[in-house]
């Protein structure tokens, strides 16, 4: 898979990419995964990547050009399946969209900034716009490393165990049950005894018990 990322502030986005699965995923050639500075692609002596509204309003405007030739300059290289646009005004971002996103080969993350993006890039570049969440962040940059978090977690061989991202939470509507680790006991705390005495039938059949209970009481809407 390939993801390149169009932002006004790249350095928002070393961090999130440079460590644990995903930087493996990175390593072993499982994404490719670049970030580029819009800045790069402004013209002009001071390259200005933003201006003000036609509307008079207060805040600055993400300019049509930079974007416009940067999102040119990567469709010339390759194919994208999406040119997704981050913003609080997409669709509610979710497991099923990660699971989608994972089946594709290449797409193009525009992030907002500013006020917004003129909105000609919404209408004739953009074919998918996404919000993480029903509150405002300061730019798009870290709703992109959550999408691309969440979909590269899931291309086969990015996880060490292939299994764990089917039992992840959300991936059957239900919530994951609880797990455990030794000591089997600390401070008087205990392990449920059913995961202690080897039936794996008897604990596939408590972690969804567990999954189904705690689901209905802590998020019945998925049920
Ligand atoms: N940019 C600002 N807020 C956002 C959100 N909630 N989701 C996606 N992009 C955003």
């Amino acid at each position: 898979m390939r993801i390149d990322i169009l932002t006004v502030v790249p350095e928002l986005l070393e961090s999130p990419f440079a460590h644990s699965i995903i930087r493996r995923a990175k390593a072993k050639g499982i994404v490719e995964l670049e970030v580029h500075n819009i800045r790069d692609y402004a013209t002009g002596k001071r390259r200005h990547v933003d201006d003000y509204a036609f509307s008079g309003d207060a805040g600055m405007v993400m300019m049509i050009e930079p974007v416009y030739r940067a999102i040119t300059e990567l469709k010339s290289r390759r194919a994208y399946d999406e040119v997704i646009y981050t913003s609080p005004d997409g669709e509610l971002f979710g497991q099923k969209e990660a699971n989608r996103l994972s089946t594709l080969d290449g797409i193009i993350i525009l992030c907002g900034h500013y006020k917004g993006i003129d909105h000609r890039i919404r209408e004739h570049l953009i074919t998918r716009e996404i919000s993480i969440g029903d509150y405002v962040l300061t730019g798009g940059e870290l709703a992109a490393a959550v999408i691309c978090d969440a979909a590269i977690r899931l291309l086969p061989g990015a996880l060490g165990d292939e299994s764990s991202a089917l039992s992840d939470s959300f991936q059957d509507n239900l919530l994951a049950p609880p797990v455990y680790t030794r000591p089997a006991e600390f401070n008087g705390w205990k392990v449920p005894e059913i995961l202690l005495q080897g039936n794996a039938a008897a604990i596939d059949r408590w972690k969804f018990e567990q999954s189904v209970e705690r689901t209905g009481r802590l998020r019945p809407g998925l049920l």
